[in-house]
């Protein structure tokens, strides 16, 4: 054999190498592209499943083949397992702790709604009524109208009835002048809420506020707000049934915008003479007011949304936006006009407030502040509202 001949078969054997290897690698590298990454999601369905055999088998058994590579598979589910069994152990002293300081008085909170007059045959009232008086006896009720159905129908619910004394807007009943009216009849409230005519509840609510009473100093002023969440066409059967209206929710719901403030909560601590008299039911008071809590007479204000579900009965008829057509919708604008009062309505929407509830992984409910602000938020250097 001559030694150009092994030249040329040692170039050869280098070529078909040399394919083999970008074959090898092209196929690799296309391996690569289908590969799939591990994300968290997958890493979450693991630990879950690893969580619901109740520790048995290895972690990394448990991971789908993506996540499955450890470094140091034994110390992390000895870590992993050590966080468990201390949350486990941290939920059980919460519990003997929320037992022992549990909320003793009644009633908690005294809820008011009012009518406008053209309304008195609407379902929507009647479910609202039936709803909150399921949460009595923690839950007292009060409805403001003059019209002799409504009183009748209210009455029959268990809720006490004033009239519409103070009102503006075509008989749209004073905001301040309601709270004050309720906290001087029922003086034995922990607290006082003005919601919408057409939100429902769960006992969510009475949970929350029951935290919100044993954590807060109830000699100062507090102020709670939350969002609701819109489910079109809520059935009777729905309305009766708190799993029902929770599993609607999910369903059909949507949370509705951080704008819309379909209830305001406070203690008697909370200094209502000095908030001007806007009326419910038009524009443009609820942003108002919440900014002016804050950035005003800077007082922290709770969002509720994360733990308190409130269900907006939505109607094809309306519901939504019903101040925007009132021939008075005006009203309160006008208002402020007159006083010279300027709101910013971005700060008073309900993502600025400063405090918010959040469910602990142990079911119950916590009180946290807000780490992330909406800029709009932001409390101008003078406020003129
Ligand atoms: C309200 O609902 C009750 C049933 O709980 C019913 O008997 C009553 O007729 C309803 N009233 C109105 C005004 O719709
Ligand atoms: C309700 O009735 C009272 C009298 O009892 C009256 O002074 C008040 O103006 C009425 N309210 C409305 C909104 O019409
Ligand atoms: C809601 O009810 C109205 C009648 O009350 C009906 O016309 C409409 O189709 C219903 N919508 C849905 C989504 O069920
Ligand atoms: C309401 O509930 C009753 C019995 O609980 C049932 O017979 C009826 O079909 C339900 N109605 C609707 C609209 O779901």
């Amino acid at each position: 054999m001559s030694s150009t001949n092994l030249t040329f078969r040692f170039i050869a054997i280098l070529c078909v190498l040399t394919v083999l290897n970008m074959m090898f690698f092209g196929l690799t590298w296309h391996k690569k592209i289908n590969y799939h990454p591990c994300v968290v999601d997958n890493v979450i369905e693991g630990v879950v499943r690893y969580i619901q055999n109740n520790g048995a088998h290895r972690l990394e058994h448990h991971m789908p083949e993506s996540c499955a590579r450890f470094d140091n598979a034994e110390n992390m589910k000895e870590t992993f397992n050590t966080a468990l069994k201390n949350l486990l152990d941290i939920c059980e002293s919460r519990k003997i702790k929320i037992n022992q300081a549990s909320y003793k008085h009644s009633p908690l909170i005294t809820l008011f709604t009012s009518w406008s007059p053209d309304s008195s045959k609407d379902p929507i009232h009647n479910n609202t009524l039936r709803n909150w008086a399921s949460l009595q006896p923690e839950v007292k009720i009060v409805v403001f109208t003059n019209n002799t159905e409504d009183t009748n129908l209210a009455k029959s619910y268990g809720a006490h009835v004033m009239p519409i004394l103070r009102h503006g807007g075509g008989g749209a009943p004073v905001l301040k002048w309601m709270f004050q009216s309720v906290m001087k009849q029922f003086n034995n409230c922990q607290l006082y809420g003005y919601v919408n005519s057409d939100i429902l509840f769960t006992p969510s609510l009475v949970k929350s506020l029951k935290k919100v009473v044993l954590d807060k100093d109830m000699t100062k002023p507090l102020f709670l707000v939350g969002r609701r969440i819109n489910v079109l066409n809520v059935s009777r059967n729905e309305t009766d049934n708190y799993h029902l209206l929770e599993k609607v929710a999910k369903q059909r719901g949507e949370l509705f915008g951080a704008n819309a403030e379909d209830f305001f909560i406070t203690n008697s601590a909370f200094p209502w003479s000095s908030i001007v008299d806007v009326v419910v039911g038009r524009l443009a008071y609820d942003n108002w007011l919440v900014g002016h809590v804050i950035c005003k007479m800077k007082i922290d204000v709770i969002d509720l949304t994360n733990t308190v579900l409130a269900v907006h009965q939505t109607t094809k008829k309306g519901g939504n936006f019903e101040g925007f057509k009132n021939k008075d919708a005006h009203f309160n604008n006008a208002l402020f006009k007159q006083l010279k009062i300027i709101p910013i309505f971005e700060t008073g929407f309900t993502i600025c407030s400063q405090e918010l509830t959040y469910n602990t992984l142990c079911e119950d409910i916590e009180i946290t502040k807000r780490e992330t602000f909406w800029e709009k938020c932001k409390c101008p250097a003078t406020v003129l509202f």
